[in-house]
C-alpha cells in the first residue's frame, strides 16, 4: 500500500461526511499529539465525586495521557489541582492513586510540598534559593453539583452553562449528596476515539449486549420507543420527579464553554433500574419516591458521560493513555447515607455495566485490529450512529481550531 503522506488539513478535507474516520486518525502518533493540544488538554474530564475527598489532605490522582493531576482538598477546605511533577528535577511526586497526606514528599530527593502545593522543605539548596518560586504547578479543577472535573490548561472552558442548565436535572438525583460505592478501570488497547465512538452509538447493542438490550430501549424504532417514553413520563410525576424536557446530548459547545447534555429515556416496562433482573439495587435517589421506569443520560464535554437511574448513577470516563491505548473508568454512585451490605451490594450494583463494559472492550479491540489493516476503509454510518457521526465531526472541527 502506498504511504499516506497527506497533511492533517488534507486528510480532514478528504474525510467523507457520514463515514467513519480515515485510518490515520486512529493510528498516526502525530495526529494524537495534535489531539492532545487541541482537544484532550482543553477539555474538562471527570475525576470523581467531592465526597471522595472530605478532609483537608485527602487526595486522588487523575491520569490523562502524559499528564497527571493531584486533586487535593486544601487547608481552606477547597479542592485544588496540581501537576504531579516535582519542581526540582521533574519526578512524579505522588505515586499513590488516592489517600490522605499532611504533605507530599517527592520520592526522588525528598522535596516536600504542603497540601496547598507550596514547597516547604528542600535540603542543601543555595542560600539564595527561594522556596516560594517552586510551588507545584496548578491544574484547573472545577466542581459541578458534587462532580469533580479537571482540565490541563490554565484557561479552561467555562463550566457555568453546564452548572446552570443541568442544575434541575441533577437535583432530581441529588448529585451533591451521592457517594462512590464502586470504581473500576478498564484498560482498552485501542485509540481513545474508538472507545468513545462505541459509547456514542447503540447500533451494536442488540448484537453485543444481550443483557443491556433486554432493558434499555435505545435500539428500538421510534414508534415503540415513543410509547414507552409516554408511559414513563406519566409515571414521573407520581414518583415525585419532574419531567424535565431537555433532550440534547451534545459535545459541541457554545464558544468558551464545555459542551453538555441531558436526556431521559424509558426502560422496558418491567425494569426499574439497570440491574441483572431490573429490580432495585440501592435506595432511591433525591426526589424519587418510587421507580418511574426511566434512566437519564448526562454528558459533560467530550470524555465524561453519566447514566442516572432512579437508585444509582453510573459515570463513564474515557481517557487516552497513549495513542493506541485508552482507559475507561467507571464510578457507581449511590446516595451518601446508603450502607454497603444493608442498602446495596457492590456485586449487584456493578453487574450490568461491568459485564457490558467487558463486552464493549472486546468489540472495541476487534474494531481497532480491523482499523489497523491495510484493507480498512471508512464505512457509512447507520441512522442509529448519529451521535457518533456528530462526535467525529466535532473532533475534526476541534483539530482545525487555531
Ligand atoms: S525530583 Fe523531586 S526532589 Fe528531586
Ligand atoms: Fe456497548
Amino acid at each position: 500500500m502506498k504511504e499516506d503522506t497527506r497533511s492533517v488539513a488534507e486528510l480532514i478535507a478528504s474525510q467523507k461526511p457520514g463515514y467513519s474516520l480515515e485510518q490515520r486518525f486512529y493510528t498516526d502518533p502525530d495526529i494524537y499529539e495534535l489531539e492532545i493540544e487541541k482537544i484532550i488538554n482543553r477539555n474538562w474530564i471527570l475525576a470523581g465525586h467531592a465526597s471522595q475527598l472530605p478532609e483537608p489532605g485527602d487526595f486522588k490522582v487523575l491520569k490523562v495521557g502524559r499528564e497527571a493531576a493531584i486533586i487535593v482538598r486544601g487547608s481552606d477546605g477547597e479542592l485544588n489541582g496540581f501537576a504531579n511533577v516535582c519542581r526540582h528535577r521533574g519526578s512524579l511526586v505522588c505515586l499513590d492513586a488516592a489517600g490522605h497526606v499532611d504533605k507530599f514528599v517527592c520520592p526522588y530527593h525528598g522535596w516536600m510540598y504542603d497540601i496547598d502545593g507550596d514547597l516547604i522543605a528542600a535540603r542543601n539548596m543555595p542560600d539564595d534559593f527561594d522556596k516560594s518560586d517552586f510551588s507545584l504547578k496548578p491544574v484547573s479543577v472545577g466542581v459541578v453539583h458534587g462532580l469533580i472535573f479537571v482540565c490541563f490548561t490554565d484557561d479552561p472552558p467555562s463550566l457555568e452553562g453546564a452548572r446552570r442548565d443541568l442544575a434541575e436535572a441533577m437535583a432530581m438525583f441529588d448529585f451533591p449528596n451521592l457517594k462512590v460505592a464502586a470504581q473500576k478501570s478498564y484498560e482498552i488497547p485501542a485509540n481513545w476515539k474508538l472507545s468513545i465512538e462505541n459509547y456514542q452509538e447503540c447500533y451494536h447493542c442488540a448484537t453485543a449486549h444481550p443483557e443491556y438490550a433486554r432493558m434499555h430501549t435505545l435500539m428500538l424504532d421510534h414508534k415503540k420507543r415513543e410509547r414507552l417514553q409516554g408511559s414513563m413520563q406519566a409515571k414521573m410525576a407520581a414518583c415525585g420527579v419532574q419531567d424535565i424536557f431537555l433532550d440534547f446530548l451534545d459535545t459541541a459547545a457554545r464558544p468558551g464553554e464545555i459542551g453538555y447534555g441531558y436526556s431521559r429515556t424509558a426502560l422496558f416496562e418491567k425494569y426499574k433500574t439497570g440491574s441483572k433482573d431490573g429490580g432495585p439495587v440501592a435506595p432511591l435517589l433525591g426526589e424519587f419516591t418510587d421507580y418511574d421506569g426511566g434512566a437519564s443520560d448526562f454528558s459533560f464535554g467530550a470524555f465524561s458521560f453519566l447514566l442516572a437511574y432512579s437508585d444509582h448513577v453510573v459515570a463513564y470516563v474515557f481517557t487516552p493513555i497513549e495513542h493506541h491505548i485508552s482507559n475507561c473508568e467507571i464510578y457507581w454512585l449511590v446516595r451518601s447515607d446508603a450502607k454497603e451490605g444493608e442498602d446495596y451490594d457492590v456485586d449487584s450494583l456493578t453487574w450490568l455495566w461491568d459485564i457490558t463494559t467487558q463486552a464493549d472492550k472486546a468489540i472495541i479491540v476487534n474494531n481497532s485490529k480491523g482499523v489497523h489493516s491495510k484493507y480498512y476503509q471508512p464505512g457509512p454510518f447507520s441512522g442509529m450512529e448519529e451521535p457518533e457521526r456528530k462526535y467525529i465531526e466535532w473532533i475534526l472541527q476541534e483539530l482545525q481550531r487555531p
